[in-house]
């Protein structure tokens, strides 16, 4: 259960491999056995699927990423003046940890040292992060946690008399309905205690065209990173996908203000899942339901916060308003 590495700064935990994959086999199985076929996103950062998200973030339509990474740079500084004590800085879907940096490097500047918890369903970018920022940073200790977010959560151990910086961004809050993200927060406020701070990246409502371009990259890395997860499917569960005959498609509802991402059967088809001992067939343009991208307004993130139970505290935004990270506390005396 417990990776310790060869560096001391550095240990992981997770989940044992065949847990994953059985868990896998019953979403997959659950997913396209429904009448609307849908897939779990959290299935699609494996090893592969994490480098090609890697790669939509540094896509000339894919604003997100580089401007969430400005607004940290300017944001760190005021961030860590929250803290009189050095804190945990913990993030959900920690990824490659590239935008954390600026954080870290605050953490570091006020304090001397610190301590990153990583929590990524990817064991594999876990590594390759703490390995890239053990090597930049001499007095930063990493933990990670190679879970889903909130079972990683349940792993960390609170350090008494130690707060703790929750980083959750590049805008994941949008991949949950807007019920769902409330009670998500009001989960991550359950965890939290006075002085804690809960930084979430949000993506802003804006135009249709701008959007469904970042959701559909000229480059077509998007595509390559969504139809990774019907290869995934083909490895681990012994199936069949043609991915010559499934097409992505990105499509934003500006009245529901989200994004959603699907791919598309381009015929009358049957996949054959071995591994499930099962088939599943798809007619001439029936979508699998991938994942949405909700945007939010600036009231809409304050009344998230508040119907969570959690106190928004401080945002901050770009100069053209594309982006958006809210500061939240706990309610209350
Ligand atoms: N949370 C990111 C977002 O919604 C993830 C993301 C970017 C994404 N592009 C994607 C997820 C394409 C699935 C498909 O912006």
């Amino acid at each position: 259960m417990f990776n310790q590495s060869a560096n001391p700064r550095f240990s992981l935990q997770g989940g044992p491999e065949p847990d994953l994959r059985r868990e896998f086999a019953q979403a997959v199985r659950l997913g396209l056995g429904g009448e609307a076929k849908e897939l779990p996103c959290r299935y699609l950062y494996d090893a592969r699927g994490s480098e090609l998200f890697d790669e939509i973030c540094l896509q000339p339509e894919y604003y997100p990423t580089r401007t969430e990474a400005a607004i940290l740079k300017n944001i760190s500084g005021d961030l860590l003046a929250h803290f009189a004590t050095g804190p945990q800085l913990i993030e959900l879907g920690s990824g490659s940890a590239e935008k954390t940096r600026t954080v870290i490097e605050a953490l570091l500047a006020r304090f001397g040292k610190g301590c990153f918890l990583p929590i990524d369903v990817s064991r594999s970018a876990i590594e390759a992060s703490a390995n890239s920022l053990l090597g930049d940073y001499p007095d930063l200790v990493i933990q990670g946690v190679a879970l889903g977010y909130l079972e990683g959560l349940q792993q960390l151990e609170r350090v008494p008399g130690v707060p703790r910086l929750i980083l959750w961004l590049g805008s994941s809050i949008g991949n949950f309905h807007r019920p769902e993200a409330v009670e998500f927060l009001h989960t991550l406020g359950a965890s939290m205690q006075a002085g804690d701070r809960l930084l979430v990246g949000f993506d802003l409502r804006k135009d249709a065209q701008r959007l469904e371009e970042a959701y559909d990259d000229a480059a077509g890395v998007t595509a390559r990173f969504i139809l990774n997860l019907l290869t995934r499917i083909n490895r681990e569960l012994g199936a069949d996908f043609d991915l010559g005959q499934f097409q992505y498609r990105a499509n934003y509802d500006s009245e529901i203000g989200r994004v959603e991402m699907w791919v598309e059967s381009t015929m009358r088809q049957r996949v054959t899942l071995t591994g499930l001992n099962w088939t599943v067939d798809f007619e001439a343009g029936e979508r699998i339901h991938m994942e949405n991208s909700y945007k939010y307004s600036p009231e809409e993130i304050s009344d998230l916060g508040t119907n969570a139970g959690l106190l928004p505290l401080q945002s901050w935004t770009d100069p053209a308003d594309l982006f958006c990270e809210a500061l939240f506390g706990l309610q209350g005396p």
